[in-house]
C-alpha cells in the first residue's frame, strides 16, 4: 500500500463532490474511474463513470496509453483506496485526483446499468456477419488506420475522443465498437465515450485477436468435403478435404486447435497435412496440427525446412479416403510452390492463383526469374487442366467489406482476367513493374516456417498484424 508522505500531497489529488458535479458536465477532458467491486458499480454509480480494476496489468498496459491532460478521478467506497492510487498515477505523470470520502460523499442521483465495456473478436464477426448496426471507430493514429484496418472502420485518434467536436462524427443509432492494436488504446476510448454517455465496447485484444478469427464455409459435401477456413483479418485461405472421415488439412493457420473442431464438426480426422509454399504473410500451423492431430505431415521437396516431414514434388499422389491428390510443381510466387489437384475437380493454387488475381513473385530475390516461371506455371500448367476445375486459392485480395461466402473461381472464368491475356513479354514486363508493399515481419515469418522454431500463439498474433500481401490485382 502507497503511504502519504505529506498530508499536502493527498490534498492536491482531492476533489470534492461539487466540483466532479460540473467537471462532468463540463465536457473537458475527464476520466472517472470507479473502483469498487463491479457488483456495487452495476447497483449504482455516477454517470458517466466506468468500472476499473486498478491492478499491475491495467498500470502497464491502460494508464500508459491514457493522453497527458486528461484529468482523472477515482472513486471508491470512502476514499482509502482511491487517495494512494491517485497518488501513484500522479507519481507516474497522470493528472489524477479521488473523490473525497469516496461515493459516500455523492449526494446526485446514481444510475444503475451493468455496462459491458469488451467485446471478442469472434463476437463482433458474428454481429458483423449478421449485419447488426455498428459503427467501428479505429482509435490508432491516421499514419496506422491508413496502413491497414478492418474494413468499413472509421478512424478517429483516442486523443480526439476526449474533444467533444470529434463525437459528433460517430452516429449515435449504433453500437460503438473501440478498436486498436492489443486492446489498450481501444480501452481508453471505451472508457472516454462512456463519460460522454456512449456505451462503447472496446475489442479485446484489438487488430492482433481480430487477426485471429477463423471462419469455416462450406465449399462442398458431395462425393469428398472441402471446408475453406478464412482468417478473416488477414484474408488466408485454407482448406480440410474430407474423404471417407479422413481430412488433410492444406494451408493451415493459427490458432491450429481450431482444424480439429471443424474436421470434427464434420465427422473427419485429420490424418494429412501439407502446405502449398513456404509462407511469407502467416505463420504456418501445418507442424502444430501434425503434432496435436498425429497426421502425417507432407511439404515441398523444392523448399528448404530444417524439420522432418515427407516431401513431396511434381506428379506425385497423394490417398485420402477415397479421393486423390496429385501434386503439380506450380513455380513463381516461390520457386517450390506446388498445387494440389483433387479427383481432378478441385484445384488448390496456393499464391499463384487467386479468384481475382495472380500471385506475386518479388517476395524473393530473382524477380524476372519468378516472373518467367509465373508465366509458364499459369499457362501451361495449370490451364493444362480440365476448365471446370474449381480452384481454390490461399488468399482473397484486400477488400471494401466482408463477403461471408466461399472464394472460389472457375479456370474458366480464371483466364478471363486482364494479366492473363497479354503475351509472354507484356506479361513479364507488367509482372515486373509491380512493386508492393512486403507484408509485415516478413523475414521472421519465413525463418519461423522453415525451421523447428516454435512461437506461442499469441505472439503469431502479434507478427502477422497487418494486411496480406501476397497477390497482385488484375
Ligand atoms: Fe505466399
Amino acid at each position: 500500500m502507497f503511504i502519504m508522505n505529506k498530508n499536502n500531497e493527498s490534498e492536491n489529488l482531492v476533489i470534492a463532490s461539487d466540483e466532479l458535479y460540473s467537471d462532468l458536465k463540463s465536457g473537458m477532458p475527464l476520466l472517472v474511474f470507479d473502483l469498487r467491486l463491479k457488483e456495487h458499480y452495476t447497483h449504482g454509480h455516477i454517470e458517466g463513470s466506468v468500472h476499473a480494476v486498478c491492478d499491475s496489468r491495467a498500470k502497464e498496459t491502460i494508464m500508459p496509453k491514457i493522453p497527458k491532460g486528461v484529468k482523472i478521478v477515482l472513486i471508491d467506497e470512502d476514499g482509502s483506496i482511491s487517495a494512494p492510487t491517485a497518488a501513484m498515477m500522479a507519481s507516474y505523470g497522470l493528472d489524477a485526483h479521488f473523490l473525497k470520502g469516496g461515493i459516500k460523499s455523492w449526494d446526485k442521483s446514481l444510475v444503475k446499468k451493468d455496462i459491458h465495456t469488451i467485446i471478442t473478436p469472434e463476437e463482433l464477426w458474428h454481429k458483423i456477419t449478421n449485419n447488426e448496426n455498428l459503427v467501428l471507430v479505429d482509435v490508432r493514429q491516421p499514419e496506422e488506420f491508413s496502413d491497414f484496418k478492418i474494413p468499413g472502420s472509421i478512424n478517429i485518434p483516442l486523443g480526439e475522443l476526449f474533444d467533444i467536436q470529434s463525437l459528433n462524427k460517430i452516429p449515435k443509432s449504433k453500437q460503438v465498437v473501440t478498436i486498436c492494436p492489443h486492446g489498450n488504446r481501444s480501452m481508453v476510448a471505451a472508457f472516454a465515450l462512456a463519460r460522454n454517455g456512449i456505451n462503447a465496447l472496446s475489442l479485446v485484444g484489438g487488430l492482433a485477436g481480430w487477426g485471429q478469427v477463423l471462419n469455416p464455409k462450406v465449399v462442398t459435401r458431395d462425393d469428398v468435403t472441402v471446408i475453406q477456413v478464412e482468417k478473416i483479418g488477414k484474408g488466408c485461405l485454407s482448406y480440410i478435404v474430407g474423404s471417407k472421415g479422413e481430412a488433410m488439412v492444406i494451408d493451415p493457420v493459427y490458432p491450429a486447435e481450431k482444424y480439429v473442431e471443424f474436421a470434427r464438426n464434420e465427422g473427419l480426422q485429420i490424418v494429412k497435412v501439407i502446405d502449398t509454399h513456404q509462407h511469407a504473410d502467416h505463420v504456418s500451423a501445418a507442424r502444430e496440427i501434425a503434432k496435436i492431430t498425429n497426421a502425417q505431415l507432407y511439404m515441398s521437396k523444392y523448399e528448404q525446412y530444417d524439420f522432418t516431414s515427407n516431401r513431396v514434388g511434381d506428379g506425385d499422389l497423394i490417398n485420402l479416403g477415397d479421393s486423390t491428390i496429385r501434386v503439380i510443381h506450380t513455380p513463381g510466387h516461390t520457386a517450390g510452390s506446388l498445387s494440389y489437384v483433387l479427383d481432378e475437380k478441385y484445384v488448390f493454387t496456393g499464391d499463384i492463383l487467386f479468384v481475382d488475381g495472380i500471385g506475386r513473385p518479388d517476395l524473393r530475390d530473382n524477380a524476372k526469374e519468378f516472373a518467367e516461371d509465373l508465366y509458364d506455371t499459369l499457362h501451361h500448367k495449370l490451364f493444362a487442366l480440365h476448365e471446370e476445375t474449381l480452384v481454390l486459392p490461399a488468399h482473397h485480395g484486400e477488400q471494401s467489406g466482408y463477403k461471408n461466402s466461399v472464394y472460389q473461381t472457375t479456370l474458366r472464368d480464371a483466364k478471363k482476367m486482364l494479366m492473363l491475356g497479354l503475351s509472354h513479354d507484356k506479361f513479364i514486363d507488367k509482372v515486373m513493374n509491380t512493386t508492393l508493399p512486403r507484408p509485415m515481419n516478413y523475414e521472421k515469418i519465413i525463418q519461423i516456417n522453415k525451421s523447428l522454431q516454435q512461437v506461442p500463439t499469441l505472439d503469431v498474433a502479434n507478427l502477422e498484424i497487418g494486411p496480406n500481401r501476397c497477390a497482385i490485382s488484375t
